[in-house]
């Protein structure tokens, strides 16, 4: 019997400084975390308390640095601190430990979202510092840090931008910097005094003043009450703005996410006006669980993204655990024909262990595939309709019971070319107040690509080629563990599947 009893937070209890607490606390609870039957095998995660935002993505002195928005003590939205990684491919992560806490008057109340960049040969990072004052009033400040040899951070204060500009409330954060043609640049989240959410941009040269060239023009006047955690950057000579606008009503498939991550894609973007012009704005991920992404450029120049696998405001099956979240798998992007595509990093191939199953031929009806192992694996499924033939719709499901009672469906539908994901059967039912389907539209259904990524509690599914992703977590419970798939109609398929443990 599972104890979904939360505990309440009280506002003290959630602001104590991890120095209130003994070493011997921590412990206890990591220990009795590391027994939750959904902790992951192969995502970033949190050892206790809950993980946010990816910060501070960036590649320096050989290796991959990626922080995350931290608080230790239990799932809720506390005190945040960055928790610091690095790997150096992007598949193993070592964990560094915390590596900036909410310990300065500028910072007091959370170490909030931010970036890395390299300077003079060294890692910074800027990031806000979220400051509450006695009346309970929203103080933001940006902040430059750097790390040292040691892997300690100095903290340059006063803050490179303290409080909220004129026109703007005190919602403003989430620096994401970078450097070109040896000036910085950073885009920060804000809201105007209207209440409608927006981008500000600075430039500097030394990364320590800063000078606010104005708002970027997005051209979406009116769109949400807060944009959190923009992005800038170039991919084949475009320029993409990525960002999570709060605010937006579902529309059809659309937005069905308490918020959301999407982007809009420019021909240019000139720093005297900061403006994009573009065909509108395009939901990133189609799934249930995706925000708050942050990318960075690798050493051969790929544009690698990740994403907090989760959302503000939603209760998810391990909070009663004292733990919550974890970080997408790192994705490539690249353009194609007016969208963001996104791959799963090349790398991951190394995560493939036994090769359990490779089947293909023609099907039509229904093959269960018997599995014992973890929900930890890859699968490959390619379909092809066959032409001139009427088509029922054909549907895998994952983490399955021995009746078919319990799944995670997948459905492709050639007549309408949506995909559709259902968690309503799936393990422990959750955040049902948002829907418990999500859909997607494809160019064509003639063939149909899925590359899905199974892990103890999430699925992120990359269709055709990335050309549209779901990112969802699902909290499967015992033997929870086989497929089925199955199609009304005659296909042509090929499915394989690798054990990644
Ligand atoms: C996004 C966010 C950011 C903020 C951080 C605080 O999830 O709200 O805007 O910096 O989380 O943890």
């Amino acid at each position: 019997e599972r104890n979904n009893t939360m505990k309440e937070w009280t506002r003290e209890e959630r602001y104590k400084q991890i120095s209130d607490y003994s070493d011997n606390y921590l412990d206890e609870l990591a220990k009795r975390v590391a027994q939750s039957p959904f902790r992951q095998n192969y995502h970033i995660q949190p050892n206790t308390g809950l993980l946010n935002d990816p910060n501070g993505f960036t590649y320096f002195d050989g290796k991959w640095h990626l922080f995350y928005q931290w608080f230790p003590m239990g799932a809720v939205h506390g005190l945040k601190h960055w928790y610091h990684l690095t790997s150096t491919d992007l598949v193993q992560w070592k964990e560094e430990g915390v590596a900036l806490l909410p310990d300065t008057a500028y910072d007091s109340h959370g170490v909030y979202s931010g970036s890395g960049f390299v300077k003079d040969g060294q890692l910074h990072v800027m990031y806000t510092g979220n400051v509450r004052t006695e009346k309970w009033e929203r103080v933001p400040n940006q902040i430059v840090a750097r790390m040292e040899a040691d892997g300690s951070f100095t903290k340059f204060l006063p803050p490179a931008i303290a409080g909220n500009p004129e026109g703007y409330t005190d919602h403003v954060r989430d620096p994401k910097v970078w450097e070109q043609h040896g000036i910085y640049y950073t885009v920060i989240g804000a809201q105007r005094s209207d209440e409608t959410g927006t981008i500000l941009m600075y430039r500097s040269k030394d990364a320590l003043e800063w000078e606010l060239m104005g708002e970027v023009d997005a051209g979406l006047p009116d769109f949400g009450y807060m944009w959190e955690c923009p992005d800038l950057f170039e991919i084949d000579g475009k320029t993409v703005l990525l960002f999570s606008p709060q605010g937006i009503e579902p529309e059809g498939d659309r937005y069905h996410n308490i918020f959301q991550t999407g982007y809009v894609i420019a021909d240019d973007f000139r720093m005297d006006e900061l403006k994009l012009e573009h065909d509108g704005f395009q939901e990133l991920d189609a799934g249930f669980d995706f925000y708050a992404t942050q990318t960075a450029e690798s050493p051969d120049g790929r544009r690698i993204l990740t994403a907090w696998m989760g959302l503000p405001d939603v209760a998810y099956p391990t909070d009663s655990e004292d733990w919550a979240h974890c970080l997408t798998l790192p994705r490539e992007l690249s353009l194609k024909d007016g969208k963001l595509i996104q791959q799963p990093v090349r790398e991951l191939v190394a995560l493939r262990k036994e090769q359990a199953l490779s089947e293909s031929g023609l099907l039509s009806e229904a093959k269960h595939f018997e599995r014992s192992g973890a929900n930890c694996y890859e699968l490959k499924l390619d379909v092809a309709f066959p032409a001139s033939a009427d088509h029922a719709p054909v549907t895998l499901d994952l983490c399955e019971d021995a009746t078919n009672d319990k799944r995670f469906r997948i459905t492709l539908d050639p007549t309408t070319k949506k995909i559709t994901i259902d968690r309503s059967r799936c393990g422990i039912p959750f955040a049902e107040d948002f829907g418990t389907t999500r859909t997607l539209t494809v160019e064509q259904m003639d063939a149909v690509k899925l590359q899905i990524f199974v892990d103890t509690s999430s699925i992120e599914i990359f269709v055709n080629d990335g050309e549209g992703t779901f990112t969802s977590r699902v909290f499967p419970q015992a033997g929870e563990t086989c497929l089925s798939l199955a199609a009304g109609s005659t296909i042509d398929y090929s499915l394989e599947l690798w054990e990644f443990a």
